[in-house]
């Protein structure tokens, strides 16, 4: 069944007194244990589409539901992982974690086995007490990670979040990220991520959105078959690179 349906999405943004059309007549939905990625230009709109689902942007136009329900942002539990992380400078490791899990209980047990528990699962356990200024970039992502993930989100927003790693780093996360979305007793089980990196996009999803240059919309949907851990050297990956590429292009 569709978890989110997006459908008709027009944003207005008010720019100096201009109106600026940042996305036209959008539409997708995403199921209950998909990974689905949008991929488009700088400025096409993407990150517009995570604030209307973090419930931050109204859309000037078209409705979202949720299980067949006009959606609203307070019926879902999502979680967010951005390009930057963005952590507290003033608490250390387990700290950033913990703060998300006390939004949502006041039991400390709890709080900090689940913390532990989403640190070890990212591999950076050893630097609980650590600060994110003693951090490589890698290493406050997975920071992130657990903290989106410890708190059990029914569903995964990543906007970009692999664009500011090194390509090893940035490898070696997708990959776990992965593991993780296929552990059926751990989270994330539906995932929707924003990249503009095609080759990304082909390796970690069910269905990708290919939305056009501002004013975005949707140029078509591409399901991605390919056995899962994908072989991003193969002949059938990179033909459906390919075929994502020309529908980028075909605006
Ligand atoms: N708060 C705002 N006020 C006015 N215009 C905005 C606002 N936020 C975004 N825009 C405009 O809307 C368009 C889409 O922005 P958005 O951030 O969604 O793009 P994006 O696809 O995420 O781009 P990128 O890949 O560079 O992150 C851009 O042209 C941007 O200038
Ligand atoms: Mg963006």
């Amino acid at each position: 069944m569709d978890l989110l349906e997006l459908k008709g999405i027009g944003v207005e943004y008010d720019s100096n007194g201009k109106k600026l059309l940042s996305l036209r007549d959008v539409s997708f939905s995403i199921q209950s244990n998909q990974f689905v990625s949008i991929i488009g230009p700088s400025g096409c709109g993407k990150s517009t589409i995570i604030k209307i689902l973090l419930g931050l942007l109204k859309p000037s136009a078209g409705t979202v539901t949720l299980g067949g329900k006009l959606f609203d942002a307070s019926n879902l539990k999502f979680s967010v992982v951005f390009q930057n992380p963005a952590l507290f400078p003033w608490l250390d490791v387990l700290k950033n974690v913990e703060i998300a899990l006390e939004a949502i209980t006041d039991d400390e047990r709890y709080i900090r086995e689940t913390a532990e528990k989403f640190i070890k699962i990212v591999g950076i356990d050893g630097f609980e007490e650590a600060y994110p200024r003693e951090l490589s970039g890698g290493m406050k992502q997975r920071v992130s990670i657990a903290r989106a993930l410890a708190t059990g989100p029914d569903l995964l927003l990543l906007d970009e979040p692999f664009a500011a790693l090194d390509v090893f780093s940035a490898q070696a996360l997708r990959e776990e990220l992965l593991d993780l979305w296929e552990s059926p007793d751990l989270p994330p089980d539906t995932v929707l991520m924003v990249t503009h990196n095609v080759d990304e996009a082909v390796q970690m999803s069910d269905k990708i959105i290919v939305l056009s240059p501002r004013p975005g919309r949707v140029l078509g949907e591409i399901k991605v078959e390919l056995p899962r851990p994908r072989n991003t050297r193969s002949e059938e990956f990179y033909s459906v690179v390919d075929t994502v590429v020309k529908l980028m292009s075909s605006d």
